[in-house]
């Protein structure tokens, strides 16, 4: 088990040293880990100039699986597009060709009362959205800003070919078929013609899924239903723009962001394993962060990646747990709550592991 960690900028190398701590505990216990360190975002930009480096390029091609922390912060801002700590994140997924995007939103029982929304509207919610990663306005060419007659035009593409629809829905389809057998694609056929073949796409690909019941949902629609009613969905697919979007929404029911791990796996599941928070460059170094999604991250890499569904089930365990003991980072506590630091969160997993 070839692991590139690149913890990255912000609160990412606390979260991700959190992280680190359970693979080694592992390891102890006798899973064949092996741990390198790489450069990506901000950090590789004050090193060398660029937030994707050759060298973290040639180390994460050569892992089977990516542990990744957060990117960017407001002394990254100024900087030319191409030197963006996002960027980084963008040529990463890209080149390792990282096409599908798996984001859980699941509601712990002991955070319900940290959603905004009601709780019979969200107790019990475990939705996985699919998004596309490589392909659409992100990554689509032509683009820029030009000056056309005089005064100033943005632009961007949304392309999909039928070869990105066709992977993508297959994965979506079969995610679909372990869990409730229900998919939902997400799209925006009575405007744009690019989700219009989206449409069809999905529609043939779910003759090969008969098992798996398969509805439609214009992106607006989808928005207004997530917040309306959560728990009418399952498995969500959708393209990368919609798929950012909904993402964050979701991850929103659950009252806290900063609890969700993801997925970014390529066509032979080997992944790029990150939470969906950012790097939070106001809390960074102070032990603030909850590295919970970090380390959950570590559980969806161990069953993806590694198809070793006991030690990340052992993983998920000892964070229920952990929360049902009462522990929580400020993000996820209620007013009464004795709250702890990034490490006791650490600590706390490791002693139930
Ligand atoms: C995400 C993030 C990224 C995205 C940014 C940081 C480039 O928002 O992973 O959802 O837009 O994909
Ligand atoms: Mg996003």
């Amino acid at each position: 088990m070839k692991l590139a960690v690149l913890a990255g900028d912000g609160i990412g190398p606390e979260i991700v040293a959190q992280a680190v701590r359970v693979l080694e505990a592992l390891k102890a216990d006798g899973l064949p880990i092996e741990l390198e360190y790489g450069l990506i975002g901000g950090c590789a930009v004050d090193a060398t100039g660029e937030p994707y480096p050759e060298a973290t390029h040639r180390l994460a091609s050569q892992a089977d699986a990516i542990l990744l922390g957060a990117v960017g912060g407001p002394k990254y801002d100024a900087l030319p597009r191409h030197q963006r700590p996002e960027r980084g994140l963008l040529s990463i997924r890209k080149e390792l060709n990282l096409f599908a995007n798996l984001r859980p939103a699941i509601l712990y029982p002991e955070l319900a009362s940290a959603s905004s929304l009601k709780y019979d509207v969200v107790a019990g919610l475990d939705i996985l959205i699919v998004r596309e990663l490589t392909g659409d306005i992100y990554f689509g060419e032509p683009r820029g800003i030009d000056i056309r007659d005089g005064h100033r035009v943005g632009f961007n593409t949304m392309i999909y070919s039928e070869s990105e629809i066709l992977r993508i829905a297959h994965v979506a389809f079969q995610a679909a078929r372990k869990r409730q057998k229900k998919l939902c694609s997400i799209d925006k056929m009575n405007v744009l013609e690019c989700t219009q073949l989206w449409r069809d796409i999905v529609t043939e690909v779910a003759k090969d899924y008969p098992d798996v019941t398969i509805s439609h949902m214009l992106v607006d629609n989808a928005a207004m239903q997530l917040v309306r009613n959560p728990k009418q969905f399952d498995v969500m697919v959708t393209g990368n723009m919609f798929g950012d979007i909904l993402s964050d929404e979701a991850s929103m029911l659950t009252g806290s962001i900063g609890m969700l791990p993801s997925a970014s796996l390529d066509q032979n599941n080997k992944g790029l394993y990150e939470p969906i928070h950012g790097s939070a460059p106001d809390i960074a170094g102070k032990d603030l962060a909850n590295p919970l999604a970090t380390i959950l991250s570590v559980a969806m890499m161990l069953r993806y990646t590694f198809n070793h569904e006991e030690s990340a089930y052992r993983i998920e365990q000892a964070i229920r747990k952990v929360l049902a003991s009462g522990l929580r980072t400020k993000d996820i506590a209620e007013p009464n709550m004795p709250v702890v630091g990034t490490k006791a969160m650490g600590d706390a997993v490791l002693s139930l592991l």
